[in-house]
């Protein structure tokens, strides 16, 4: 490791957080509405309304070939009805995230960026899979998908504001086969899950939505949640599973106590496995269209 790693202090990385855009306040909104299970459509309608991009990406997305209506849809409040309320969110969101870390040529020669977006969607994906699997109400499982799409958003921070540094990290864990906590720690003096909890704040994200944020490469089992250890496992599937780009992380066995913790089983384990593909293909598809 060169000098300049020295150089790279927090200093630096929350001038990095401080550079970074909120979020919007319909997005902030969005979010909020959703979470309560006792928020109706026409709630998340005023505040999407507010907002002339999400709308027109929720007018785009409903009469795309996606849904294969027959008739034009021109009124928000139908859409919302007729493509959901969970995609709205996911929509959002996502729409948000991803326009948050603009594309930079710099970033892209060292790092594919869509690449550590399609590892942040296989995580949102695999997370609300197992959600359903261990029979999470229906509305809660939403949440499992935001978690999972946020988990590694300190990593996207620290791709996009460092990207030379960011590349020689993934080398160094490639050829030592260390961990990618310890090497970003060595390298920038914080790692991603720390640069994730600074971010989280700028953007006042609630705290069952930090704490994955914060911990999911090793949660305290004693005491985290059912939704952080879902995305410690989930992180580990699609790592195992080679999705998106894996920053040269090593495969790991799943151990039991996870499997416990989580109250999953191995079988139950490949079934959601398999069902990947097709829910990534779907997701990326959605926001996709929303981004034409
Ligand atoms: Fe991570
Ligand atoms: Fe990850």
């Amino acid at each position: 490791m060169k000098n300049i790693s020295l150089s790279l202090t927090a200093k630096k990385i929350i001038e990095a957080v401080d550079k970074m855009p909120s979020l919007s306040p319909t997005v902030s909104k969005t979010i909020q509405i959703v979470n309560d299970i006792t928020a109706t459509p026409k709630q998340l309608m005023d505040v999407i309304k507010l907002d002339p991009i999400l709308t027109g990406k929720v007018l785009k997305l409903i009469n795309s070939a996606f849904f294969g209506l027959p008739q034009k849809i021109t009124a928000l409040d139908r859409a919302i009805i007729l493509v959901g309320v969970n995609t709205i969110k996911n929509l959002a969101l996502s729409t948000a995230v991803a326009g948050s870390f603009c594309d930079n040529k710099k970033v892209a020669a060292r790092i594919n960026m869509e690449e550590l977006w399609l590892h942040a969607l296989g995580v949102a994906v695999t997370s609300k899979l197992i959600a359903r699997e261990i029979k999470i109400p229906r509305p809660l499982q939403e949440e499992f998908f935001i978690a999972g799409l946020l988990h590694d958003i300190g990593k996207l921070l620290l791709v996009q504001y460092f990207p030379d540094e960011y590349a020689e990290v993934v080398d160094e864990i490639k050829v030592s086969g260390a961990s990618i906590i310890e090497v970003e720690h060595k390298r920038f003096q914080a790692n991603h899950e720390e640069v994730g909890g600074l971010l989280s704040e700028k953007w006042r994200l609630y705290d069952s939505l930090i704490e994955p944020i914060v911990s999911h490469h090793s949660p305290n089992f004693d005491s985290s949640s059912t939704l952080t250890n879902v995305v410690y496992l989930s992180n580990i599937l699609c790592i195992n599973n080679e999705i998106g780009f894996i920053c040269g992380q090593i495969k790991r066995d799943i151990g039991e106590s996870i499997l416990k913790k989580v109250g999953i089983t191995r079988d139950q384990i490949e079934s959601v496995i398999k069902k990947i593909p097709g829910e990534l293909a779907e997701a990326a598809r959605i926001i996709k269209i929303g981004d034409d």
